[in-house]
């Protein structure tokens, strides 16, 4: 059975140590990594939209050398003519060396793996996970912060949708003294299931709150989201709760010198434009650490020492 990486705890702290390393070292020293993965393919299998999901993903197995063959949406694969998705990867599977795999349904990369000879990634699963934009938060927030523990962390907006945040939580929640502030609407709630596995199993305290502007003198991190409207069952809900939250600079002058604001993208209406202008925007960073944590993984489920 091929390691696939479908939940972000299928990875070890450790071996996410590893990976941010990795990242580092790529950053650092490109160049020594450009052949790394010859004549080795990557597959991308996008039945949902993607902007840098899908590109980071095929832009890093290029920058290391090696090809990408794939598809951009479900009507332009078999899935049109009412294939399964277990018999799509194991066609591709059969091309390709590893697969990022993105889909509408909860647990369809999980279910696919079963019928895979390679690596399966999950690149998001409907309202519920999204392990590889977790690492690159986690590369991100070591990055800004040089650490992985010890801090107050926000997060706004869609909690009960956005699944990098559901992602995001549970890898955070193996970390010391990370304190989480759930920031929402009353009925964009973390899911209680990722509160009682990520949380409460570990003890881990957390605080709700429906207004930002109370907590943000505190965060150490604020880490927005979209509302998530393709996962909504009626317009009306989504056209009352997706302006909850703007983040703008008038705001931000109550949060700390050197809060870290993230931001998965894309963005709609939840942060200003002028926000990017800041220095406590690192949104624009975390696109960059994307590709490069996405190399680290790609060399790691190969099996690829550099
Ligand atoms: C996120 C996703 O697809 O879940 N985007 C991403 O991969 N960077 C967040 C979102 O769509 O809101």
């Amino acid at each position: 059975m091929p390691r696939n990486i479908i939940d972000v705890t299928d990875l070890t702290v450790e071996e996410i140590g590893g990976l941010i390393a990795t990242a580092e070292d790529i950053i650092a020293n490109p160049a020594k990594y450009q052949d790394a993965c010859a004549h080795r393919q990557l597959a991308t299998l996008f039945f949902e939209p993607s902007t840098r999901t899908r590109l980071s993903f095929e832009s890093a197995m290029l920058a290391l050398g090696g090809s990408v063959l794939g598809f951009s949406e479900a009507a332009s694969s078999s899935a049109a003519k009412g294939e399964t998705v277990g018999d799509t990867v194991h066609t591709v599977s059969c091309y390709a060396d590893v697969i990022a795999m993105r889909h509408p349904k909860e647990g369809a990369p999980y279910a696919a793996a079963q019928f895979s000879e390679v690596p399966i990634i999950n690149a998001g699963d409907g309202g519920h996970n999204h392990p590889t934009q977790t690492l690159t938060d986690l590369l991100t927030i070591h990055r800004e912060k040089g650490r992985l523990d010890g801090f107050t962390i926000g997060f706004c907006g869609d909690l009960k949708f956005g699944r990098t945040v559901h992602s995001l939580v549970s890898a955070l929640s193996r970390y010391e003294n990370v304190r989480f502030v759930l920031i929402s609407p009353a009925e964009l709630k973390l899911p209680r299931y990722v509160k009682e596995e990520a949380l409460k199993k570990r003890g881990i305290p957390y605080e709700q709150t429906e207004s930002l502007e109370e907590v943000m003198p505190r965060l150490d991190i604020l880490y927005m989201t979209r509302v998530q409207r393709e996962r909504f069952f009626n317009e009306e809900d989504y056209l009352r709760l997706k302006d909850s939250y703007i983040l703008t600079p008038e705001k931000l002058e109550a949060a700390k010198p050197d809060l870290s604001i993230l931001h998965p993208l894309p963005r709609v209406n939840e942060i200003s434009v002028a926000v990017d202008k800041d220095p406590r925007a690192a949104y624009w960073k975390q696109v960059k650490n994307g590709k490069f944590i996405r190399m680290a993984l790609i060399l790691k489920l190969l099996d690829i020492r550099v």
